[in-house]
């Protein structure tokens, strides 16, 4: 089977189906320390430029925009690439975390804290414009569908109707080329694909991985020509997905390494992914996954692996109302 190193979007915007992942620190229990760490972005995203990497995927609660803003710029300052040759992902409205997690408070919010939805939603806009010194980005996500607790349902709803007509003005206007969601189950997509008055997402970004999947939200977007990226494909390195041995066998049968058949499995499946790794060679080799093609019998095997209840890393969006 061949595969396209681009994806459509329902607007005809092409974007690359491989991404870099610009979410550093740890957030999944494998260090005392849980959180962002955005200091490690300046080795990794000019190493990730040098790599090849022409799509990155940040957000404005990860703290790196303005790291992968300076990277970009001695690029074009030099003349080694242009705007154009760069596809750019942000996501704002990203709700609080549990106290334990160091995330700056000042990129996060709960829409009962804040008066203007709109409003804010354009001053953080404007503050991920500035740091990634850009004009506009490629794609414009909608972080998470509301907050972690469990809490008012009706003000949840109306803020992301608020958020998404934002969206929509910012997408008008040019200041993201395509917009989507990104942690949305079915239920919080309905609302939206529902209301004519209302772009239907382009994009659902969401945890997937051979231990993660989501049946109900893969057939949805499907239907609705919503394309699905896989955050965390290697599971954030965790549950010990990598050395599972399904996959270990297939990756010696293709003479290839584990997290190579792991993308391929995604791409194959059509949807888009945004590995991320420290080292160099890795971020080669997760980019060199068009020379091999998985057969029938792989694709069932890995497939088989998430039959059971989604094995995660980030919280359930189902959780959020
Ligand atoms: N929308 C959301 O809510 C959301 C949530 C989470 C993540 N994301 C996005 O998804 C991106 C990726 O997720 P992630 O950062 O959690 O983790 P990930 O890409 O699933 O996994 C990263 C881990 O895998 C290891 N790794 C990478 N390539 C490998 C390979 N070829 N072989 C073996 N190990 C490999 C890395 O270790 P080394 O560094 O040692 O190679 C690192 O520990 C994020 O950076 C972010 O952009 C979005």
């Amino acid at each position: 089977m061949t595969i396209d190193q681009t994806i459509t979007l329902r607007n005809g915007v092409t974007m690359p189906s491989i991404a870099f992942g610009c979410a550093f620190g740890d957030w999944v229990g494998g260090s005392e320390f849980q959180g962002f760490l955005p200091e490690q972005a300046w080795r990794a995203i000019p190493m990730a430029l040098d790599a090849g990497y022409r799509a990155f995927d940040g957000a404005h609660a990860y703290g790196t925009e303005r790291i992968v803003g300076a990277s970009l710029g001695q690029r074009f300052a030099s003349g080694a690439l242009t705007r154009e040759d760069i596809f750019i992902t942000t996501k704002l409205a990203h709700p609080r975390t549990s106290p334990e997690v160091n995330i700056s408070h000042l990129r996060t919010w709960n829409a009962d804290e804040v008066e203007d939805i709109g409003q804010r939603v354009l001053d953080d806009m404007m503050r991920s414009l500035d740091d990634l010194a850009l004009g506009y980005v490629d794609l414009l996500l909608i972080h998470w569908p509301g907050p972690f607790e469990n809490r008012d349902a009706a003000l949840a709803r109306d803020a992301r109707r608020t958020i998404w007509r934002t969206f929509m003005a910012l997408h008008d206007k040019g200041a993201a080329r395509a917009i989507g969601v990104s942690n949305f189950t079915t239920a919080h997509l309905r609302e939206l694909v529902e209301d004519d008055q209302l772009t239907t997402p382009m994009v659902n970004q969401i945890e997937a991985h051979p231990y993660c999947r989501d049946r109900d939200i893969e057939a949805y977007c499907r239907e609705h020509g919503i394309v699905i990226t896989a955050y965390a494909p290697f599971a954030s390195g965790a549950l010990g997905m990598l050395g599972d041995p399904v996959l270990t066998a297939i990756a010696n049968k293709h003479d290839v390494a584990v997290g190579q058949v792991v993308l391929r499995w995604h791409l194959q499946s059509g949807r888009a992914v945004l590995p991320k790794t420290s080292k160099a060679h890795r971020m080669r080799e997760n980019l060199d996954v068009f020379g091999f093609a998985l057969d029938e019998e792989d694709m069932a095997a890995i497939d088989a692996l998430g039959s059971g209840a989604p094995r995660r890393t980030c919280a359930d969006p189902n959780d959020v109302v």
